[in-house]
């Protein structure tokens, strides 16, 4: 037969050594990886990610983009921009790109040509044609519509936006 009690006293003795050993290294690595996991999410609280990578995306060459002319860009990352021609000068500076989430409470806002602003149906915001708010809750809280950078290159419209996250 075997059973434990013909094990001699001795060899009992060394499996019991054996499993406290064992038990108390995977304490001993449970008690690592929950406060290495910890000291991880703190470490990043104190110290946060880099900012997402950005890149030139092209948007339109100048010709077909007239002056008046409001267009709806959805970058490779899912940001929601209005890109504007407010002059025909030929230069960067006729652009405007403004995102179009309202910075209340995320709604989505629309250019209105015929009013010369972007309105936010949620709760009534509304913004001017460079993005700062004129009435509503953006307006009481001061928080302007945010801005994105465009560039002029041999005659075609470039935005910088961060790049998709794979
Ligand atoms: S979400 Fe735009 S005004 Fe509230």
């Amino acid at each position: 037969m075997n059973d434990s009690k013909d094990v001699p006293a001795e060899n009992n003795s060394e499996e019991v050594d054996r499993r406290g050993f064992f038990s108390k290294i995977f304490m001993f690595v449970g008690l690592i990886g929950g406060y290495g996991a910890f000291g991880l999410t703190a470490l990043r609280y104190l110290y946060p990610a880099k900012a997402a990578p950005k890149s030139w995306m092209f948007v339109s060459d100048l010709p077909s983009f007239n002056k008046g002319k409001s267009i709806s860009y959805k970058s490779p990352s899912g940001q929601k921009i209005t890109i504007t021609r407010m002059s025909d000068e030929g230069k960067v500076e006729d652009f405007i790109a403004l995102s179009s989430v309202c910075p209340h409470l995320g709604c989505q806002v629309h250019w209105e040509a015929n009013n010369d602003r972007f309105f936010c149906p949620c709760h009534n915001g509304v913004f001017d044609a460079v993005g700062k708010p004129k009435e509503g809750p953006p307006a009481e809280a001061n928080q302007e519509l945010p801005k994105y950078k465009l560039m002029v290159e041999k005659n075609l419209l470039f935005i910088e936006v961060n790049e998709a996250l794979i």
